[in-house]
């Protein structure tokens, strides 16, 4: 019997070091672990978990060959119950040694839980005035054992206990949809709290919940009362739980931060944080909220992940002071000022491009992004806000005479995702537009999946993140942050199964219904499950993903064509005016009832996988019936789609909506010609985008597909690239080629959306795909080109690392494939139909190429 090496500790859920089980929403949290090393022959037969709780030891043997979201094997833990676990594998009688230990807790799993009730401040903290801080303090004696936090706001916060700020978040407790889901943070505060007075004192901003939100010029959406739910509970050495807890003895004062809006900045007025500075006291009173709305994370907080040094600063022609960061992210500037007089004013605003070498301001539209300091004189202060964050690259600042490099730097913020995946190749502009996905993502993945995240929307489209989820989820560790999302689309999905544009649904539209955008309902969780393994997210969202599809069948009516209405459509083609970003040259209709099938079939999928095989039947004879329709009404017996568009091609050839080999082969050919007349330029929006390469690869025209992803006139992907963009554009020519902003509304240059051709790359390109859900089947089949000598991708999937990386040199193709342990590698070598199964461990091959055989066929069929 073969042996493994030690498993990694136990994983609960979907959580990862930067977000440990603490405070966890479960009792009874999924397992799962990675074994880092394997003799050939292994393959686990069975686990074992050791649970040490409340001072004793049970065991749990298991035989299965699981390793990934395995359920919790004891008895649930109880509120705030830790325990510490361990876990073994064997392979028949051959059990590895333990893992090292990892530890859980659980939070406040009850309503009743809370001893806390919302605490409002009364006569200040109102809108537009200074943010209010409350506070109160607890006696405790005897010893402290350990001490947590729970908190949570409508509004955001920032808790300091005894003078120390508490944890590092950045904007908690996050935006979520606040009348379903309200997220608590636990933090473990024993270092903090002492025998003696403690004193808890909390900033409450307006955040998400009380500040401007979306492009209407709204505020307030949620309510207009900041309030504060904090219970701060020290256990003594006498195990005595001492509990300080938010209710009418709080009480509030003004804060030096005078206003501020996370679209509009900040204004600090420095001087009251001087000793003499004695604000106002006032009360607070309860608010009556709903305690059941209380969830705990499932995804890891906002954090500073980074901080960039400037890179250059000057005066432009306008003689005013700019700083260049190099790098378009998301987050605000540090400054660090001397020799100032008190209330002297500093001035930050903030742009992502240049215009006539001043700051391009034009693309945020109503936010103002400007943080405004009032000094308070001292030999040395550092100015920063707390409650807003801006997207840029450049920075004017104003009243500083002498301004050092090394004195600014932009702080970059958002989810803290753990990083798995990487791409790279021979080409260095594909590299870099491979960079500017990866930065988009930081920058719009600041706790909720959002559009852009510089003008007055930053909002969570659905859209955008349904084309996108493929990519971010081979790019960082989101199931977590990707699974929240979901819960708040499942809880603000109509009842009739409409799926509002946006999610948190801040624009409140009636019985919201666009295809590509309300899909999210169902292509979400199916691509989390493709990803993760994780049957219980299908599970959870089932009933959404049925709703969204009968709502479209309502719709659509007998003859199954989803027709009129309103549409996004293939948003944002290179047709579409710059005023009219939804006309794109692809039929809308089309593009429906494509989406219907789509969405039909996925919902038939996720039931079989749920063993629900009469719905399954039900949605697979749906998504038959559409398809049928579809060919009848937009597709010639010869393969001719309606509106002859890149983005119809790529749909049909994709989802598999033409019934015959001819027309399938008269659609791709057909996409090919469309690619070629057009100079080998894009001709997609956000529909098309992801799927066009794949189509074109499937096809057999991967040479033209390539020809396409290497193009560098605009529109293209490289284009940007080569106007130095550092992030991916919302529009193929959000700059123009003389260097002037396009005059379109919809000019962010930081969209991920047409940056989801990435999981192209890493699929085909590189060829490392899921071959299986969770990638217990990894499918290596590099889609080879004579334009890229190599590629590789590298991908931390929930068994481990997998590597695939390629090289051609001469007539030598060469291939290193790295499988982890419980996966396998289904490997197809150039010009090969079928598979080399491997298992885990390192491959690789070499054998001899012809550089002129045609691009292979593409690694990912579905
Ligand atoms: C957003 C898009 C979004 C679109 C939908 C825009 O304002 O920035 O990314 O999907 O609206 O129409």
């Amino acid at each position: 019997m073969a042996m493994a090496a030690a498993p990694g500790p136990p994983r609960f859920e979907h959580h990862t070091d930067a977000s440990p089980a603490l405070g966890l929403g479960t009792g009874a949290p999924r397992l799962s672990w990675t074994i880092p090393d394997a003799e050939p022959d292994y393959q686990q037969t069975a686990y074992e978990v050791e649970i040490t709780r409340r001072g004793a030891v049970e065991l749990h043997t298991v035989e299965s060959c699981e390793q990934i979201l395995v359920p919790w094997p004891g008895e649930p833990l109880s509120s705030r119950e830790a325990a510490s676990l361990r876990v073994r594998v064997a392979h028949g009688d051959t059990w590895s040694e333990w893992s090292s230990a990892a530890s859980v807790e659980a939070g406040l799993l009850e309503p009743t839980d809370w001893a806390a009730t919302f605490a409002s401040p009364v006569g200040l903290g109102a809108t537009e005035m200074p943010a209010p801080i409350l506070s109160s303090t607890i006696t405790i004696s005897g010893d402290v054992s350990s001490a947590r936090l729970y908190a949570t706001a409508h509004g955001v916060y920032v808790a300091t206990l005894n003078g120390s700020r508490v944890g590092d978040q950045v904007l908690a407790p996050g935006w979520t949809s606040y009348p379903n889901r309200l997220r608590y943070q636990t933090y473990d505060v024993t270092d903090l709290v002492r025998s003696g007075e403690n004193v808890l004192e909390v900033l409450l901003g307006d955040g998400w919940y009380r500040g401007h939100l979306g492009f209407k010029g709204e505020k307030a959406l949620y309510g207009d009362r900041l309030a504060l739910l904090a219970q701060l509970e020290i256990t003594t050495t006498d195990g005595h739980r001492h509990v300080l807890a938010t209710d009418e003895s709080w009480s509030a004062r003004e804060s030096e931060i005078l206003t501020h809006d996370l679209y509009d900045g900040q204004r600090t007025d420095l001087r009251r944080r001087d000793r003499n500075w004695h604000p106002g006291i006032a009360g607070v009173e309860r608010i009556e909220a709903d305690m059941t709305r209380l969830v705990a994370p499932e995804g890891p907080p906002v954090r500073i992940t980074e901080v960039l040094p400037a890179r250059r600063v000057w005066r432009s022609p306008s003689g005013r002071t700019l700083v260049d960061f190099g790098q378009n992210a998301v987050g605000w500037v540090r400054l660090r000022v001397r020799g100032l007089a008190p209330g002297d004013e500093v001035i930050v605003r903030h742009a992502e491009v240049l215009e006539n070498e001043e700051l391009g301001t034009r693309p945020l539209r109503a936010a103002k992004a400007t943080d405004t300091y009032l000094v308070a004189g001292s030999s040395e202060e550092i100015l920063e806000p707390a409650l807003t964050f801006h997207g840029f690259r450049y920075a004017e600042i104003t009243g500083l005479a002498d301004l050092r490099n090394e004195d600014i730097e932009a702080v970059v913020a958002g989810s803290d995702l753990r990083r798995t995946g990487w791409f790279t190749s021979s080409h260095e502009l594909l590299n870099r537009f491979h960079d500017n996905v990866v930065w988009s993502m930081r920058g719009n993945f600041l706790d909720v999946p959002t559009d852009c995240p510089q003008r007055d929307e930053r909002l969570g489209w659905t859209g955008d993140t349904q084309v996108f989820a493929p990519t971010a989820m081979f790019l960082f560790d989101t199931a977590g942050f990707l699974g929240s999302w979901l819960g708040d689309l499942q809880a603000e999905q109509e009842t009739d199964g409409s799926v509002p544009f946006v999610i948190p649904d801040v624009l409140r539209d009636q019985s919201p219904a666009a295809a590509a955008w309300g899909d999210a309902a169902t292509i979400v969780p199916w691509v989390l499950y493709e990803r993760t393994g994780d049957r219980g997210i299908l599970a959870r969202q089932l009933p959404s993903m049925r709703r969204w599809v009968d709502k479209i069948a309502a719709l659509a009516g007998p003859d199954r064509l989803w027709t009129g209405g309103f549409q996004f459509g293939d948003w944002l083609d290179p047709t579409a005016p710059p005023d009219r970003p939804g006309d794109a040259k692809a039929d809308p209709d089309v593009v429906a009832t494509a989406y219907f099938a789509r969405s039909a079939e996925t919902v038939a999928r996720a039931a079989r996988v749920l063993q629900q095989l009469d719905v399954a039947d039900q949605y697979a004879a749906l998504a038959k019936a559409v398809r049928t329709a579809f060919a009848h009404a937009y597709v010639t017996p010869a393969g001719r789609v309606l509106s002859d568009a890149q983005t119809v091609y790529a749909l049909t050839v994709m989802w598999d909506l033409l019934p015959s080999d001819e027309q399938r082969s008269e659609a791709g050919r057909r996409l090919a010609d469309l690619v070629r007349e057009s100079g080998y330029r894009i001709g997609t929006g956000f529909v098309g985008t992801p799927l066009v390469t794949d189509a074109l690869a499937k096809a057999g025209h991967a040479d033209v597909a390539y020809r396409l992803l290497l193009q560098t006139e605009c529109p293209s992907w490289l284009y940007p690239v080569t106007m130095g963009a550092t992030t991916v554009w919302e529009r193929w020519d959000s700059m123009l080629p003389d260097g002037s902003i396009n005059p379109g509304e919809m000019t962010s240059f930081n969209h991920y959306a047409l940056g989801a051709i990435a999981d192209w790359l890493h699929r085909s390109v590189a060829g490392l795909a899921p071959g299986a859900p969770g990638y217990r089947e990894i499918v290596v089949r590099p889609l080879l080109s004579s334009t890229l000598t190599s590629a590789s991708a590298r991908h931390l999937t929930p068994y481990g690392e997998a590597h695939v990386a390629w090289e051609i040199n001469s007539d030598r193709f060469h291939l290193a494939v790295r499988v982890p342990v419980g996966a396998t590698g289904h490997v197809y070598l150039p010009g090969t139909e079928t598979a080399e199964i491997v298992r885990h461990g390192n491959h690789s091959w070499d054998v001899a190429v012809q550089i002129d055989t045609p691009a292979l066929v593409p690694a990912f069929t579905d």
